[in-house]
């Protein structure tokens, strides 16, 4: 995956990473406390290190469930972007978030630092 291209100003995620910059206090969770929600009933996602609790969600879904049920409890990160979701499913996401992922068990580098 190439990260620059999803950096670049004009990407939704530029916006995403600064609402990262913004949140005060977030929560951490980790790996493996997002890996116990892989289900129906319950069901996390990472996107781009930030935490999401897809749960009701899921029976609105475009795309269908099943194709988010496949990232339960894991990283989502490169399946949502190479899809090429619009901003708008950007901002439903953001509807979504819960928290950060701690920082030792994240899959990418934490671009809001230097
Ligand atoms: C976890 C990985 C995900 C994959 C692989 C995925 C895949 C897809 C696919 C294939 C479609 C196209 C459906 C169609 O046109 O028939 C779609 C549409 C859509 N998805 Fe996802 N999705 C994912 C997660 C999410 C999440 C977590 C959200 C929001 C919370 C979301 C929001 C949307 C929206 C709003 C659309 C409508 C088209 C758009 O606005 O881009 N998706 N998705």
């Amino acid at each position: 995956m190439d990260i620059k291209l999803i950096l670049t100003k004009d990407e939704p995620f530029g916006e995403l990473q600064l609402s990262a910059v913004n949140q005060k206090s977030p929560a951490y969770y980790t790996l493996k406390e997002v890996s116990k929600h892989f289900s129906y009933d319950s069901c996390w996602i990472i996107v781009w290190n930030r935490i999401y609790n897809v749960t009701d969600y899921l029976q609105q879904h475009p795309g269908g469930m099943e194709i988010i049920l496949e990232f339960a409890g894991s990283d989502a990160t490169s399946a949502f972007i190479d899809k090429g979701h619009s901003r708008v499913a950007v901002e439903i996401l953001e509807d979504y978030y819960i928290g950060e992922l701690t920082p030792e068990d994240r899959l990418y580098p934490d671009y809001s630092s230097p």
